[in-house]
């Protein structure tokens, strides 16, 4: 059986990001006909700047479209930083507005952060914004992250292992 590509990209690219641990739990805990790739180099995409949105953009931008584009499906999972999205998610973000490469793709979104509801509220739009495809069942907003994954990645809190597990479900079933 061919395997699905689920493109995952974390918001945070601090080393030991509560965001990116759930992103391996994901991996761990997903059907195995799922392959997840977990994108490590959002902190090397260039500022964007309209002037180099050109049909030659910078070559890390074309290998993040190239990804997307690549994949059958995306998670993004990531933290809010003062009440909005990370910059450098936001920034990615913004070199995909000119394109259409979100366009009616499946789309996982989960906020993990200390409250996280004004950046999760912000993501949907985005996303939205650039026609991706998710509903009110593959998206999540897991608030007080810290107390709830350990330093391991294990997930410490029952109700969102659950939750994470409804996500994970509901995920994979856009693809059945
Ligand atoms: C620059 C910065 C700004 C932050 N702002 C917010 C915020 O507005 N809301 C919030 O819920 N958490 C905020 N936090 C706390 C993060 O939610 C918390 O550090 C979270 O664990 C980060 O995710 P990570 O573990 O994946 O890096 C902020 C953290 C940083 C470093």
């Amino acid at each position: 059986m061919k395997a699905i590509k689920i493109f995952a990209i974390t918001g945070s690219t601090r080393k030991n990001s509560s965001n990116f641990k759930i992103l391996k739990h994901i991996s761990a805990h997903i059907k195995p006909n799922f392959e997840v790739e977990i994108f490590e180099d959002l902190d090397r995409i260039p500022h964007f700047n309209s002037d180099l949105d050109t049909e030659n953009p910078p070559e890390e931008i074309n290998l993040l479209r190239n990804k997307i584009i690549g994949a059958d499906g995306i998670i993004i999972c990531t933290p809010e930083y003062v009440f909005s999205l990370p910059g450098s998610l936001k920034n990615a973000l913004e070199w995909c507005v000119s394109t259409t490469i979100f366009s009616n793709k499946k789309v996982g979104l989960i906020t993990a952060s200390a409250s996280g509801e004004m950046g999760h509220e912000q993501l949907l739009l985005i996303m939205k914004t650039l026609e991706a495809k998710f509903d009110d069942n593959t998206q999540l907003l897991i608030q007080g992250i810290r107390g709830k994954i350990d330093a391991e990645g294990k997930i410490i809190n029952e109700g969102t292992e659950v939750a994470l597990q409804n996500f994970i479900n509901n995920f994979e079933n856009q693809f059945l």
